[in-house]
């Protein structure tokens, strides 16, 4: 992700950069705070009572997740991957084994999960798709792909960064909720599970598009209507 070129535009990267940071830390640190104390009924979801283990899956999910919501931010910033390549090469080890273990925790948890089978069927679904794009970002660096590599980190992140908008949908539909008596708790969780993935993958679609397809489309002065050349691995 390069920033912009132009100063103005360059603060609204910036700015944008900022909030996306601040927002990933803050839910990082927020959410993993209850399941740090090691006590089932500090749980922010409900636990079954009925399964002994439910807690620690939720705690060993969340405890990789926020750790990896919270490396992530700076892994996207070309001046800190330039200067220090094994800082980034580093970080992005530890990131892709917390994205494993909060993958296989996920799917522990969603079998457990009291949330209802529209949430569970999107947890597992979620759960398939960060680990996919955690394996096509690994082949492609493997490869020295690092063009392709950046676009299935750009979709992974997005992947993590729904755990950041569920939380700030499930706000709105609390809010909601207070005000109006309506809709039922369990709607609102079950929308919120689902709107942040589909926002989370599709902003990051557009991302890519926008930043790192479009870009390379642009007609250059004199090409005519050459077909344009075959995308090399690009570094
Ligand atoms: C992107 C893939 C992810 C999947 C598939 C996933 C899946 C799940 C599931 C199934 C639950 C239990 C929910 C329930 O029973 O209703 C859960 C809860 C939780 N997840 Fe994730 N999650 C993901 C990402 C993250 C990330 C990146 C974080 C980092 C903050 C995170 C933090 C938590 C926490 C703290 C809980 C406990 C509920 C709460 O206190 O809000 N998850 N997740």
């Amino acid at each position: 992700m390069s920033p912009a070129s132009s100063p103005t535009s360059r603060r609204v990267w910036w700015g944008a950069w900022g909030v996306f940071a601040a927002s990933a830390v803050g839910i990082a640190l927020f959410s993993v705070a209850p399941y740090l104390t090691g006590d089932p009924s500090q749980s922010k979801i409900p636990i079954d009572p009925e399964a002994g283990l439910h807690f620690f899956y939720v705690t060993a999910h969340a405890l990789p997740g926020s750790l990896l919501l919270l490396l992530g931010p700076a892994q996207f910033v070309p001046a800190l991957r330039s200067r220090y390549p094994k800082v980034h090469r580093v970080v992005g080890r530890v990131y892709m084994v917390s994205v494993v273990l909060a993958a296989v925790a996920a799917v522990l948890s969603a079998t457990f999960s009291m949330s209802g089978i529209s949430a569970q069927v999107a947890f597992y679904l979620l759960a398939a798709a960060w680990v996919y794009s955690l394996v096509k970002a690994f082949l492609a660096i493997r490869r020295g792909q690092v063009r392709l590599h950046r676009v299935w980190m750009i979709r992974n992140y997005a992947l993590s960064f729904a755990a950041v908008l569920l939380r700030a949908f499930l706000g709105i539909g609390l809010a909601v909720r207070a005000q109006f008596a309506w809709p039922e708790f369990a709607d609102i969780y079950t929308t919120a599970v689902w709107a942040s993935i589909l926002v989370s993958a599709g902003v990051a679609e557009w991302f890519i598009v926008q930043r790192t397809l479009a870009p390379r489309d642009r007609p250059r002065p004199g090409a005519g209507s050459r077909p344009a050349a075959p995308a090399g691995t690009g570094r």
